[in-house]
């Protein structure tokens, strides 16, 4: 085929798309319960936002977004992650003057310049929650629910939250300093890639897959070990937290996560699959208390999160063998004749006003065409407005399992069918 989809990107098609809107409607009540406001900020934002906050040295500023120039001149990029717009639009709003925290989420489209593999897409979408404004580590905990309760609900059962504490702009340079010295001892050993990472952004080396470099990860100094104490007691705080909600977690000394901007707590929530059949992490995020200023805002605390879309609708679809069934239509309207036909689109509004789920084929013209449709349809009752029904201004409403069938006013069709329903 001549025209395709630029690589690692793909149409979602309807079969897909019930799981995309079973996942919207479980943010929409999540949110909504712990009182988070949407928001959704622009697909292009300018590229210096993503360069200061995601980070100049993290991969996806150095290695993976799709830039532009205007023809205006300005340096756009698709957006890679959701955090720095969010908070741009934080300070540009005036939200830093809100009562706090700001609570907000979000759902929408990010590109990154990936290798395209099983989970990971160069056009993928992403459900994000994010607080902003409280230091209080009972936000952590409570972001950290948040995307616990929002995948159980989507049904998943053995869910792994990993965890881990990367220190502050105090302790941080410390463990730097101890952690530089332990990569100079091991540094012919490190794959090409760490090699320049050991040079601009040692913690970098954390997220390395590559094997020659997970025997020295193994054997490295620990960030924990040199947290300083607000954010040792602001990390033991938070696991109170999460073993007052019994929410089950590791600790992961190795996990500091890809993005420049985080402080403290950096979580990931995944799947623990049996056969190995990993997607990645579904979910993951954690504390940036320095990103509203390094943005030219105030200085605000803040934690959050965001989740793949893609790779929780691919589990979805593995465990559950038929797509959620919600909103498939309960009745068929069936129409035979040219009078049938007209009269038809008039019961049609008359079911949409009542919030009737309506299946039809105005276009077919065989009523045992149209009643196969029904069936396939799975839907319980079928109005036929015949020839000699819409001559009487009847329609018959049959009932598909029994065959029952009984002919009623075709202005209390709809309602006939509502209260059966009900
Ligand atoms: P992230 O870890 O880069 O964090 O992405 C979050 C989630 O998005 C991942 O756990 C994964 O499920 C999904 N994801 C990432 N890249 C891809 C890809 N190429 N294809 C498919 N799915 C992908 C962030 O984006 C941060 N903004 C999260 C955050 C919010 N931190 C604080 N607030």
């Amino acid at each position: 085929m001549k025209f395709q989809t630029p690589t690692g990107m793909h149409d979602i098609l309807e079969e897909d798309l019930v799981y995309f809107k079973k996942i919207q409607k479980a943010c929409e009540s999540i949110a909504g319960f712990y009182g988070f406001k949407e928001i959704q900020t622009p697909i292009l934002e300018q590229t210096e936002i993503f360069e200061k906050g995601t980070g100049a040295t993290s991969d996806i500023v150095q290695k993976e977004m799709y830039s532009l120039r205007t023809k205006g001149g300005d340096h756009l990029t698709l957006r890679p992650e959701g955090t720095p717009g969010v908070v741009r639009a934080y300070i540009q709003h005036g939200m830093q003057n809100a009562p706090k925290p700001v609570n907000m989420w979000y759902m929408g489209p990010f590109f990154r310049h990936e290798r395209p593999q099983a989970g990971r897409y160069r056009q993928f979408n992403q459900f994000g929650f994010e607080s902003l404004g409280v230091v209080s580590p009972i936000i952590d905990a409570l972001i950290i629910q948040i995307f616990y309760v929002t995948l159980q609900s989507l049904g998943f059962k053995d869910l792994m939250v990993e965890l881990n504490s990367i220190g502050c702009s105090q302790c941080r340079p410390y463990f730097k300093k101890s952690f530089n010295s332990y990569l100079r001892s091991h540094q012919s050993s490190l794959c090409a890639d760490c090699k320049q990472r050991a040079k601009k952004n040692p913690l970098r080396i954390f997220d390395c897959k590559q094997e020659k470099c997970q025997s020295i990860k193994n054997g490295a100094p620990q960030v924990l070990d040199s947290l300083c104490k607000p954010c040792h007691e602001h990390f033991k705080a938070v696991l109170e937290f999460l073993d007052e909600l019994d929410l089950p977690y590791s600790l992961n000394p190795y996990l500091v996560r890809g993005l420049d901007y985080y402080t403290r707590t950096v979580f990931e929530i995944m799947e623990q699959t049996k056969n190995g059949e990993s997607q990645g992490s579904l979910v993951g995020g954690g504390r940036y208390d320095n990103l509203a200023k390094t943005l030219g805002g105030k200085d605000t605390p803040a934690c959050g999160g965001a989740a793949g879309v893609e790779r929780i609708v691919n589990l979805m679809k593995k465990r559950q063998k038929k797509a959620p069934t919600e909103g498939v239509c309960q009745v068929f309207l069936a129409q035979v004749g040219e009078l049938g036909r007209k009269k038809s689109l008039k019961l049609l509004e008359d079911c949409r006003a009542l919030k009737l789920n309506v299946g039809h084929a105005l276009h077919k013209d065989s009523l045992s065409s149209q009643l196969r449709t029904a069936d396939t349809h799975g839907c319980k009752y079928v109005m036929i407005l015949g020839q000699k029904e819409a001559l009487e201004n009847k329609v018959i409403i049959r009932e598909m399992e029994t065959g029952k069938q009984k002919t009623v006013a075709l202005d209390k069709a709809a309602k006939e069918i509502k209260k059966r329903i009900a």
